[in-house]
């Protein structure tokens, strides 16, 4: 079996992040958008650094306006997924971008992107759940806006609450209001750290939110005590080295902490984040960490089961996602 057709789970996907350029444009040059400036001479998003970055992605994201450009999204988006091999994949959505965190809009944007889900799922047997995703650099009152239109649509399709955007902005106990609203609705909770922010980040969101899985985190590495304490409680990381290269987190593949993190006992998952955005896909992560850590087949096998074990759906959905890694 070739590392792209391999069945793999990415657990760590922002929706508009994985926006095709050239979906973007199409829509900008539908509803007459000048957004042409995020883009570069080859038609890929430019960005300089990571705030810079957060400006380009909402700026793609302001032509996505209606429930039917997020369903036609969702479709391009687990058409590209299903070509490299994924099988399950767990989404950020933002009630922020989808309808302004009005609950009555949410519930539209939620249903056309829930059956254009289900159309891909019988089209290409990928399965998407969506995990809602305030934007931390939006403050807190947003956040518990966002929060309360999750907790108001948990289910079988939304699944969890992570909270995204710029982690250096505010403090997590700003949020533990919304992640324990959250919680009480059955919702699974992950959280951004560990990306910007060094262990102590890490360590706040563990605290103040208590989540069981970790955005990144990669920085944990910083601090070994730390490091031991996420292998002990089974916190899982959704690390997403190609995003960290291309965001200038680590200068190179080589200097990547994931393997170390993985060898002291830390469940490491893989996944793409934004994946035009660095110019990546599932198989080029896949390629590189078998190219740069030697990474063969019984470690892949290793961290797509701790994402299966790590997946916020309900067990039935485990079970046939289960099956869907067997086969050859
Ligand atoms: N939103 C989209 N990509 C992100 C990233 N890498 N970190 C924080 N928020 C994000
Ligand atoms: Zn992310």
């Amino acid at each position: 079996m070739t590392l792209s057709s391999r069945p793999k789970i990415e657990l760590h996907l922002h929706l508009e992040g994985a926006a095709p350029p050239a979906f973007i444009r199409g829509l900008a040059q539908e509803k007459r958008i000048d957004i042409s400036k995020i883009f570069d001479d080859r038609g890929n998003y430019r960005f300089a650094d990571f705030g810079d970055f957060l400006r380009v992605y909402e700026a793609a994201t302001s032509v996505l306006t209606t429930p039917r450009d997020y369903a036609r999204l969702v479709t391009a988006v687990l058409e590209q997924s299903a070509a490299h091999g994924v099988v399950y994949c767990e989404t950020f959505l933002s009630p922020d971008f989808c309808g302004g965190r009005d609950l009555g809009a949410w519930r539209e944007y939620l249903h056309a992107m829930t059956e254009a889900a289900a159309a891909a799922e019988t089209a290409e047997g990928i399965v998407l759940r969506g995990i809602v995703t305030p934007i931390r650099h939006f403050g807190p009152e947003k956040a518990r806006q966002t929060a309360f239109c999750a907790a108001e649509t948990a289910g079988a399709f939304i699944v969890g609450l992570g909270i995204g955007g710029d982690e250096m902005s505010g403090h997590p106990k700003d949020f533990a209001w919304g992640f324990d609203m959250a919680r009480e609705a059955g919702l699974h909770l992950t959280a951004h750290a560990g990306e910007w922010g060094g262990p102590q980040s890490v360590q706040d969101v563990l605290d103040h939110l208590k989540v069981t899985r970790i955005g990144h985190g990669v920085r944990a590495i910083e601090d070994l005590a730390l490091v031991d304490r996420l292998a002990e409680k089974g916190i899982v990381l959704e690390v997403c080295p190609g995003s960290n290269i291309a965001l200038g987190v680590y200068p190179s593949w080589r200097d990547h902490p994931i393997e170390k993190l993985r060898e002291r006992g830390v469940k490491v998952t893989v996944s793409t984040d934004d994946p035009p955005f660095f110019h990546t896909t599932m198989t080029h992560e896949y390629d590189r960490l078998a190219e740069t850590f030697g990474w063969e087949e019984e470690i892949f096998t290793e961290v797509e089961q701790t994402a299966l074990a790590a997946a916020f759906c309900d067990e039935p959905t485990r079970k046939a996602i289960a099956k869907k890694l067997e086969q050859p």
